[in-house]
């Protein structure tokens, strides 16, 4: 159960080696958080980061869950919350995809439709349906600003979060009123510490800037997903290169959004805040003048 300030008890995360889930679950265990279950692909990352948190003192276990195998949620995950129930769900998975790539290789594109927006149709509707029969508890999507209006450099992977991010409003609305409470939030660039301090090159021993992938025809764009391709977790999400703007964030920012959010029981969350002005304003612009624009 939650306590009066939205902490919940119990914490799901889809996705269990994302950085921005890790940064969120290390916050909630600080507060309250005591039951953590990592929902990921095996592998030794996914047992480091049970590791780390079963160490700040939570009971972790890791869950065998691809996003991919959409056949396999209702089992995969039913049993997650047969077990105890659970306060909060995390849908944190997500790939970036390589827009190049991905434009030459259909199949490609498709895993990444499928990885960010079927898979987590699928995973979003099992945890919806429990949390309903629960009659508690909060499923928090990480969308994306990518997905708030479709840019060259990155329309496999922001259309793939525009379809996430409406299918998770409608979700909300169909919950309301039953207890579930639904979180949409949109990031801008997440960029871990490591990769703040590679792109100011303050860091030391660290990867230099791996050069962006340049979509066919696509003009350098600036923001909000801009950021340096330091070889960091969160860089996979980038798709070019980016100095320092006041539209990045960190996981840690992210998760102290998620948290807050949490207290006040928001629906929509963006990360941070100032994005929210913005894309008010450049979901306006024409599209012949924002094909111009150098974000
Ligand atoms: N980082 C950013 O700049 C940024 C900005 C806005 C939104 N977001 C969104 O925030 C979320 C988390 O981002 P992050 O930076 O924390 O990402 P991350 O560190 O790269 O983590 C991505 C996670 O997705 C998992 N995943 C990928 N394919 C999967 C599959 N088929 N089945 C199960 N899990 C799968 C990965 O697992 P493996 O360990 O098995 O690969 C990993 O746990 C993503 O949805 C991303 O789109 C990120």
């Amino acid at each position: 159960m939650k306590d009066a300030f939205g902490a919940p008890q119990s914490l799901l995360v889809l996705g269990g080696t994302s950085e921005i889930a890790l940064a969120t679950a290390r916050r909630l265990i600080a507060l309250r958080t005591r039951t953590v279950r990592l929902a990921g692909r095996p592998s030794p990352a996914l047992d480091a980061a049970a590791a780390d948190l079963r160490a700040r003192g939570a009971d972790v276990r890791t869950v065998g869950f691809d996003a991919l195998d959409a056949a396999s949620h209702e089992a995969v995950l039913g049993a997650v919350f047969a077990e105890d129930d659970i306060d909060m769900v995390l849908l944190a998975f997500g790939i970036a995809g390589d827009q190049g790539r991905d434009e030459e290789e259909p199949l490609a594109a498709v895993r990444v439709a499928q990885t960010n927006y079927t898979g987590a149709v699928s995973a979003g509707l099992v945890c919806a349906g429990a949390l309903q029969a629960q009659g508690h508890g909060s499923l928090v999507v990480l969308s994306s600003v990518a997905g708030e209006r479709a840019r060259r450099a990155d329309f496999i992977y922001g259309s793939s979060k525009a379809g996430l991010d409406a299918f998770t409003q409608g979700l909300g609305d169909a919950l309301h009123g039953t207890g579930v409470h639904v979180m949409v939030v949109r990031p801008g660039v997440v960029r871990s510490a490591t990769a703040q301090a590679t792109a100011t090159g303050t860091a030391s021993g660290t990867v230099p800037a791996a050069p962006p992938t340049a979509p066919r025809g696509g003009a350098a764009l600036l923001a909000p997903e801009r950021i340096v391709a330091a070889r960091s977790a969160s860089a996979r999400f980038a798709s070019a290169p980016l100095e320092a703007s006041p539209l990045t964030t960190t996981p840690e920012a992210v998760a102290e959004a998620i948290v807050t959010g949490l207290r006040r029981r928001s629906e929509t969350v963006w990360v941070p805040g100032s994005l929210r002005a913005v894309m008010s304003a450049l979901r306006h612009v024409p599209r012949p003048l924002f094909r111009r624009l150098p974000i």
